[in-house]
């Protein structure tokens, strides 16, 4: 068998683990099996640029960051109105006499895995983004690496904050969803978590930071690149959009610190850690998660099981259909249990 492997969209940390397992997984079951990288992505498949891998290339390779193969985005919405595009995916597929792909992705790379295999592509699929938001599993490989990346980010501004007496605001990623910000928050103590799932109301905002300040006097806020207040909420994403361009601002986080500032006078800074969050070794909850999924994995291509991804659910790794899943978001549910743990220990939502 011929097997090509992909790694799409944005990186994060986990991907060679599960690289580096699947093909330990998978030589262990049929040592004639050949593995063909992939290079940067669904890109790499329009334009047939790949290369075979050998053992070799799977060496020392567990523990780090990044992908060995390559990553780009090939973003779904503009692939269905370039049709060219899947046709070209379709013709490398079958001109690489390729009998299966395997695809390490998101949301937007399940998309189009989705509508390969729907075009009659053999595609196994793995869940990997720092965004958790992918429907079908509870967890995504890279998500747990972010978590400890953000919540060491914030347990460093807790003591700056302290020391200068000062609110700091850290933005966090997680596109649309706060699971990331939800957990680092969390676990670096912060006093205030904003997520995209429970829009804020400013004077909520305000009230919490003054109470926060006069108990212990700082504050830190947890905020995610995708937060919004109640207004907001009630917008289209474009309109959302155009607002923020009139007002010179991509995210809320620096919109907050200004009111903080105006109605409060206390000094505030914002902290943005962007891709650091996405970058460097996997943490060892992530090796263990990624060694699992591309065990799995490999156990789906001998057994042929086509159109499917992998996922998890409690403690077992299970598969479940493409069709299923491709497209829809999995959102923090406003009343979920930490939502309400974090109520119990006095954390505040802006709400
Ligand atoms: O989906 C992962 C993610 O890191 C999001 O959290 C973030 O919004 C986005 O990717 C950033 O994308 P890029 O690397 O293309 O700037």
């Amino acid at each position: 068998m011929k097997i090509g492997i992909v790694t799409s969209g944005g990186d994060c940390a986990g991907l060679n683990a599960v690289i580096c397992a699947f093909e330990k997984a998978i030589t262990a079951m049929d040592p004639k099996i050949d593995l063909y990288g992939i290079i940067g992505g669904y890109t790499g498949l329009i334009n047939r640029e790949y290369k075979q891998l050998k053992h070799d290339d799977f060496s020392n390779i567990f523990n780090t960051g990044g992908t060995i193969l390559g990553t780009s985005r090939q973003p779904y919405k503009k692939l269905l109105q370039e049709p060219n595009k899947v046709a070209l995916m379709k013709e490398n597929y079958n001109k690489m006499n390729l009998d299966a792909l395997v695809i390490l992705g998101g949301q937007g790379t399940h998309k189009t895995a989705a509508l390969l295999s729907s075009e009659g592509l053999n595609v196994i699929a793995m869940p990997k983004t720092i965004d958790n938001d992918l429907w079908g599993t509870d967890i995504t490989f890279g998500f747990h690496s972010a978590v400890n990346v953000a919540t060491e980010c914030i347990d460093r501004v807790q003591t700056t904050a302290a020391s200068h007496r000062r609110t700091m605001i850290v933005e966090i990623m997680g596109n649309k969803v706060g699971w990331l910000t939800l957990y680092a928050g969390i676990g670096g103590e912060a006093d205030i978590i904003l997520i995209p799932e429970i829009p804020y109301d400013m004077d909520k905002v305000i009230k919490a930071v003054e109470q926060v300040k006069k108990r212990k006097g700082f504050c830190v806020i947890a905020v995610a690149e995708g937060a919004m207040d109640k207004e907001e909420a009630t917008l289209t994403k474009k309109e959302r959009y155009q607002k923020r361009v009139e007002r010179g601002e991509v995210t809320a986080s620096h919109r907050i610190a200004k009111t903080i500032e105006e109605k409060l006078n206390i000094e505030t800074r914002v902290v943005v850690p962007g891709h650091i969050q996405r970058g460097g070794a996997p943490s060892p909850y992530d090796r263990v998660l990624c060694s699992q999924v591309g065990a799995y994995a490999a156990k789906l291509v001998i057994e042929r099981k086509y159109g499917v991804t992998v996922a998890l659910s409690g403690d077992k790794i299970i598969s479940n259909n493409l069709a299923d899943i491709a497209g829809k978001t999995k959102v923090v549910p406003p009343k979920h249990e930490l939502i309400k743990a974090a109520r119990d220990i006095g954390i505040s939502f802006g709400d």
